[in-house]
């Protein structure tokens, strides 16, 4: 097959100044928030960005201004040619009220403004970005222009989108743009691992990328070949793997950042390929099951940026790497498996194939005594018929941890919602051959009931599922992204991990 298109990797720069030539100027405009009588004037531009612009450009915003033309509301984008050619382009984005902004609402301005600005070469855009409108989340500017330039048209001979050669960010101070380029860059990287096709990215490849950022990035990283899974009891994970050419793997990553303290866990479902097994999905449902190991892609990103941002936490990512296939070793409905932990298992639907990988994992990140586990899974349709495919489900042994990552994810306009786990659904996975089986009664409560299937294989650690069956992988393009690997939940993580290391 043709090698994809590398990366893009856009040159990242904060100058103090306006450059000599900035090429396309993007500001940003910001509705006013209402008066104490409660009434509202048009939109706003801060004074220091109209200071770099002549006055007759100034007149014509304005006048844009009080025709409503320009209304500073999120997400409204306006290019503009500017009379004598002061700019090539004038790109108005609005931000909408400043007292509203986030940190996921300014990072999807940025990348809404540099995939309009994708249908043609260009060398050169500028932000100029103001003192007011985007507070101080500088950083997740920064990150949503960086991720707009990654798409999944990697092996298309004529890319449908361009990448800006230079993004400027004048009024952006050094760190701040390191730290959103890092970011940026870090979920493009997980979403490059999932846009791949899966006969390329099956478990030893995924494992190599794995260990080549590590490398590049300063990580610990271990990876357990066919061989070191069995000498380590993973039976779970060989068994979904065992049909496949390509053997499982299972990679460990550390980052110290924080001395000797009880480290995070996050850990990925990492199914290259889930054709269902002997379970075998129609056409239709198997499609997109490249997308089956974006938890652990996530998990490959997320450890990639707090090695960039130097994080000061202890984190280790593990990433249980499968590929669900069919052939006379197949594992089969009604064999019955005993995990790593020593819980024995019933295989009631090899299509439930990610909770198998998952129990094993869990059971390698528990040995490690964290503080909290976070897992990562593309685990149920049944998540998407309860929340629909754009939210993350959550679900926890404790409330805490589920608020700490529910809070994050707020902040970056992430959407996540948490189900319950009542002790009732407890019932709905009990085996009787073995410990637990590995589908639920029915369809009903499928998210729930995988989760419940996890709990298993936590112990008493704190621990949060979070199901991204829907959200990992959009069907059809936005504003802000690509169909394709969205690259979901590695800003959530990376700003819990971040806040942990405050607390
Ligand atoms: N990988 C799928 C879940 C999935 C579905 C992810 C759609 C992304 C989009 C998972 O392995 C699966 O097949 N789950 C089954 C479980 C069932 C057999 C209990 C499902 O959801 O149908
Ligand atoms: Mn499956
Ligand atoms: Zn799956």
């Amino acid at each position: 097959m043709v090698a994809p298109l590398p990366l893009p990797t856009p040159k990242i720069t904060a100058p103090s100044q306006l450059p000599a030539d900035p090429g396309v100027l993007v500001i940003l405009s910001a509705q006013s928030e209402p008066s104490s009588e409660g009434a509202v004037s048009g939109a706003q531009i801060d004074a220091s960005v109209r200071a770099e612009l002549s006055a007759a450009l100034c007149a014509t915003l304005d006048r844009l201004i009080e025709s409503g033309e320009i209304e500073g509301k999120r997400g409204e984008v306006q290019c503009l040619a500017t009379a004598d050619g002061e700019f090539p382009l004038l790109v108005v984005a609005g931000v909408g009220k400043p007292s509203d902004a986030t940190r996921g609402g300014t990072y999807d301005i940025a990348a809404t403004v540099i995939r309009r600005l994708a249908d043609k070469p260009r060398s050169q855009v500028t932000f100029l970005v103001g003192e007011t409108t985007v507070a101080a989340n500088h950083d997740a500017l920064v990150a949503g222009a960086v991720s707009a330039c990654e798409g999944q048209h990697l092996y298309q001979s004529e890319p449908a989108t361009h990448v800006p050669d230079a993004i400027a960010f004048v009024g952006v101070s050094a760190e701040a743009a390191a730290a959103g380029e890092n970011l940026g860059g870090s979920i493009n990287h997980t979403r490059r691992l999932v846009n791949e096709p899966p006969t390329i990215m099956n478990p030893t490849e995924f494992a190599d990328r794995a260990a080549a950022m590590a490398a590049t990035e300063g990580l610990q990283c271990e990876i357990w070949d066919e061989k070191r899974l069995a000498a380590e009891n993973c039976r779970a994970i060989l068994a979904v793997g065992r049909a496949s050419t390509s053997p499982p793997r299972l990679v460990i990553l550390k980052h110290n950042g924080g001395g000797d303290e009880a480290p995070l866990a996050i850990v990925g479902k990492g199914v290259t390929f889930d054709s269902g097994g002997l379970s075998l999905k129609p056409s239709d449902g198997m499609v997109d099951m490249k997308c089956d190991m974006a938890g652990a892609a996530t998990v490959v990103g997320v450890m990639r940026a707090i090695a960039k941002l130097g994080i000061r936490r202890n984190v280790i990512g593990l990433c249980g790497l499968a590929e669900n296939m069919v052939s006379g070793d197949a594992y089969k409905l009604g064999d019955v498996i005993e995990t790593r932990s020593g819980k024995t298992i019933e295989i009631r639907n090899t299509d439930a194939e990610g909770r198998v990988v998952l129990a094993d994992t869990l059971d390698v990140a528990v040995e490690h005594s964290p503080a909290a586990i976070v897992d990562l899974a593309t685990l149920t349709g049944a998540c998407m018929v309860a929340l629909g495919n754009e939210v993350a489900g959550l679900m926890t042994n404790n409330q805490e941890l589920c608020e700490q990552v529910s809070a994050a994810a707020e902040q970056e306009n992430e959407p996540v919602w948490q189900l319950p786990m009542f002790s009732l659904y407890n019932e709905k996975v009990k085996s009787k051959v073995a410990d637990i089986k590995n589908v639920g009664e029915g369809r009903w409560g499928g998210a729930i009931t995988a989760a419940k299937f996890l709990e298993n294989f936590v112990q008493d650690t704190p621990w949060l599922h979070i199901d991204i069956a829907g959200p990992a992988f959009a069907d059809s393009a936005k504003a802000s992204h690509d169909a394709g690997a969205t690259g979901v939940m590695v800003r959530t993580l990376v700003r819990w991990i971040d806040d942990a290391a405050a607390r």
